[in-house]
């Protein structure tokens, strides 16, 4: 995104980049919306693309990639082991954040498999930013437990701290002083809060968390599956960064991190993951292991064309012009949304507009799901998939009842260099019609619930006859627009 400023005032974002390979899309009849969510079990996770018009469930592995990418596709080194591939990959790697040793492995979750194996034990207690679903369930099924040293304010939804994503060093040093650094197998920093907004890490904090451990013996875990938009804060957000590139903003965080492990379907714009150290002895370890869950060490259960877009995603990655486009389209939507009096997380993060459900639809209880609840009424309204991150993402207590999440928020993901602006401002035209009648808007109950992971597969049923409500609304209000 450049640097513009327009004659006729109104500030909107312009692409440094053009489009030349479109996918048709359809924008199915509201009937048969309301039919698809039915179908769905009132499950974003389990429409199909058919019904969908804007998919707006992640940017995992759907950014777009770019003409360079495709064309490295086409020119790769294929073999089980020591492919040529895997060594420009590796090569890269090193280049960028600095360490010796790569893991490649087949997506960001496969790399906290193996560093949970490896290092997490009964009883063990992993201090972080904020959690991510397959994070803590990872750490979970190892027996260990997931403590969030999130700074005061972080769950605000309407905030101006620019690094919402910092961990509480004071937390942390206090953590440590009661538990004792045995207990404590890795500290992590994710960097960007996926769950609360895609809120950024200051370096300040990394520094500072990297130090309290290196001091008391701990490995600092970096999750960087988000640190593409993280690079963008950093140089936009914090005092001393504007002239720094973003080469040398990434070198400067991955010499905090002992350990560092990313989604490649984020970072990087393909399909997998890795995780990189220059510990000698961790590397030996998660080589033990590697081929029991991944594949061969040269290649970790990616394909060669995927790793072969990596090398470029990645160099591509320290383009401010390429990463800002992601954000800027963000800050449109959230200050576009904040203008219309809708209840959004501010400051604007990463990844996606993400609607705060618990100021949205307060009359009704967080038992009934809201933001699950505003997920659904948004695909019906709008033919927009969206994700719910609240309730219906936690796990259950013991107990069996229900985790009521600290944020409720319908997440709406603009994975990078995707959709157009009168994509997405349609999409604010239908959250704002939504924000307008949300007293129409009721809650949801679950009638399939799978134990683990349960907002992947679990079906859930609306309270009332809300949606056939939203739907007659709709009608009188657009007439017979889709
Ligand atoms: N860490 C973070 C911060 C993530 O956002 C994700 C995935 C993962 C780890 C796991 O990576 O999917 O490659 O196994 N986030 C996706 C999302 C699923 O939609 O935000 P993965």
């Amino acid at each position: 995104m450049a640097n513009i400023k327009y004659f006729l005032g109104e500030q909107i974002p312009l692409e440094m980049h053009k489009v030349r390979i479109v996918q048709r899309l359809n924008l199915v009849p509201l009937e048969r919306r309301l039919e698809a969510m039915k179908e769905a079990g009132n499950n974003t996770f389990l429409l199909f693309n058919k019904d969908i018009y804007l998919d707006m469930l992640t940017d995992s592995g759907v950014n777009a990639m770019s003409d360079q990418q495709l064309a490295a596709m086409m020119i790769v080194d294929d073999s089980y082991a020591g492919s040529a591939t895997f060594t420009r990959l590796e090569d890269k790697l090193s280049d960028l954040f600095g360490m010796k040793h790569f893991l490649p492995v087949h997506q960001g979750r496969a790399a906290e498999n193996l560093l949970s194996i490896l290092m997490v034990e009964e009883g063990s207690i992993v201090p972080m930013n904020y959690h991510f679903t397959t994070t803590k369930a990872h750490i979970g099924v190892n027996g260990g437990t997931v403590l969030e040293l999130f700074k005061d304010g972080a769950l605000n939804p309407i905030s101006d701290d620019p690094f919402k994503g910092d961990m509480d060093t004071d937390a942390l040093k206090a953590l440590i002083a009661k538990e004792g650094a045995d207990k404590i197998p890795f500290v992590r920093i994710e960097a960007g809060t996926n769950l609360i907004g895609g809120q950024p890490v200051s370096m300040a904090n990394y520094e500072a968390v990297s130090k309290i451990s290196r001091e008391n013996g701990i490995p600092f875990v970096v999750d960087a599956s988000l640190l593409a938009d993280n690079l963008h804060f950093i140089k936009t957000r914090e005092e001393g960064y504007k002239n720094m590139s973003i080469r040398e903003i990434t070198r400067k965080i991955a010499n905090t991190a002992d350990i560092i492990y990313f989604s490649a379907r984020k970072l990087g714009h393909v399909r997998g993951g890795g995780i990189i150290t220059n510990n000698e002895a961790l590397f030996k370890k998660l080589l033990g292991v590697l081929p029991l869950y991944e594949g061969f060490s040269t290649y970790g259960g990616m394909s060669v064309r995927e790793m072969e877009a990596m090398v470029v995603g990645l160099e591509e990655t320290m383009d401010e012009e390429m990463i800002n486009q992601g954000p800027i389209f963000v800050e449109y939507m959230v200050n576009e949304l904040v203008r219309l009096g809708v209840p959004v997380v501010t400051p604007p993060g990463g990844l996606g507009a993400h609607i705060d459900a618990m100021a949205f639809l307060p009359h009704v209880p967080q038992e009934e799901y809201r933001a699950g609840a505003l997920a659904s009424a948004m695909y019906i309204a709008s033919g927009v998939r969206g994700m719910e991150r609240g309730t219906i993402s936690e796990e259950r207590e013991a107990d069996g009842s229900d985790h009521l999440a600290a944020v409720e928020l319908l997440r709406l993901a603009l994975p990078r260099r995707v959709f157009t602006l009168s994509q997405v401002k349609y999409t604010i035209d239908r959250i704002a019609w939504l924000y307008e009648n949300r007293e129409l808007i009721g809650g949801l109950k679950f009638y399939e619930e799978p134990k683990v992971l349960r907002f992947f597969f679990g079906k859930l049923e609306p309270t009332s006859d809300w949606q056939e409500k939203l739907v007659a609304k709709f009608r009188a209000d657009f007439g017979d627009s889709l």
